[in-house]
């Protein structure tokens, strides 16, 4: 049917597909040659600020192996700077933030930014790569959930224990919520001005949120998220939400309204799927690690989690990122195993 839905689209509103959606986190990378020649010649910010070199990257993945979805290539931390905190990317290494947001004076300074205004690249970018993308491809946009952002605005960069971050969530809490709350309301708007874009589908990245006592996920991660996800209702795209280290949260992402959970590798997908119910689609959940071994155990292993997810509201994926030492074969092997999934 030349009319019918991207099967990516299809399989997150839980219908039944003729065969498993399957995209990676992360897909453009530095494990592709392509990418690396292209990275060769701008830093990384610099190139999630190029619309013609970010849309190229984003369709790098797709042109190699033919995955069901694009994911725009950009940054979690890009709003972040638009919000008025800088942002840096020494090569190589992680994410440093110079200015980060400690005391209540701070956070009052950040602003909600007009992501037309302060962010037209990555909107552009999303109109290039849609109109490059086949039709049955579909096109995810993303951002990171509020209590992942804030760790890095608070901590300076990445964290071990989020010391900072915490202190904040306990110490003052009043602070902490007018942090959250502004991140909330860039997120919305942020994401809803990716789908006016071409975004259709989106994937809400929290990846720190793991590190949260239950109670404190209910509290500082939760809400925000479920104000996010509430926010695009009106725009009837999926939304999928992803965290990392959330075995023990499930039902609490559950509760965020969102139409797809994110799984990391770390819990048994089929007892995700008893846990959240038949009719909430899962995405995952493969270790990125297996990617490191052998063709031969990379299918096994995706045999394994296809028989144990069920074919229907399963969306293939990694548990996390596709890893920069990642060998080709092991892709390739991935998506022929998946392929053949029932
Ligand atoms: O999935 C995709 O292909 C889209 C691109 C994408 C990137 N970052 C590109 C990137 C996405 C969705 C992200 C999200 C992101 N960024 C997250 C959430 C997802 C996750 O991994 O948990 C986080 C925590 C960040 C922050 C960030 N950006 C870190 C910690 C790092 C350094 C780690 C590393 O791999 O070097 C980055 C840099 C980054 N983001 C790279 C890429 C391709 C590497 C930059 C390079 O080319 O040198």
């Amino acid at each position: 049917m030349a009319s019918a839905q991207p099967l990516f689209l299809r399989a997150c509103r839980g219908e039944p597909t003729e065969r498993r959606p399957l995209w990676l986190m992360r897909q453009a990378g530095r494990y592709l040659p392509e990418y690396r020649e292209v990275r060769a010649q701008i830093s990384f910010l610099d190139l999630c600020k190029h619309p013609e070199l970010a849309c190229e990257v984003t369709l790098q993945p797709i042109r190699r192996f033919g995955f069901d979805a694009a994911i725009l290539f950009s940054d979690i931390l890009v709003p972040v700077e638009a919000m008025g905190c800088p942002v840096v990317f020494p090569d190589p290494g992680g994410p440093m933030l110079p200015q980060p947001v400690r005391v209540p004076a701070d956070i009052e300074r950040l602003r909600v930014p007009d992501p037309a205004a302060e962010m037209p690249f990555v909107l552009e970018a999303l109109r290039r790569v849609r109109a490059a993308l086949a039709p049955a491809t579909a096109l995810i946009g993303f951002a990171g959930a509020p209590v992942t952002l804030a760790s890095y605005m608070v901590e300076g960069g990445s964290s071990k224990n989020f010391t900072l971050l915490k202190g904040l969530l306990h110490g003052a809490p009043a602070a902490a919520r007018l942090l959250l709350g502004k991140l909330a309301d860039t997120v919305a708007l942020y994401l809803a001005a990716q789908v006016e874009a071409g975004a259709q589908a989106v994937q809400l990245f929290d990846t720190w949120a793991g590190m949260l006592a239950p109670d404190d996920y209910s509290e500082f991660a939760l809400p925000y998220t479920a104000q996010i996800v509430s926010a695009l209702r009106a725009r009837s795209v999926p939304v999928i939400v992803y965290v990392n280290g959330g075995g023990t949260l499930l039902e609490r992402v559950a509760r965020t309204g969102c139409d797809v959970v994110g799984l990391d590798w770390r819990i048994d997908i089929a007892e995700a799927r008893a846990r959240l119910g038949p009719e909430r689609p899962v995405q995952g959940n493969l270790d990125p690690c297996v990617l490191l071994s052998t063709p031969e155990v990379v299918a096994r292993k995706a045999r394994t989690i296809g028989a144990a997810a069920g074919a229907r509201g399963h969306i293939f994926n990694l548990g996390h990122g596709v890893l920069p030492e990642t060998p080709l074969a092991s892709v390739e092997a991935l998506v022929e195993a998946v392929r053949d999934l029932p």
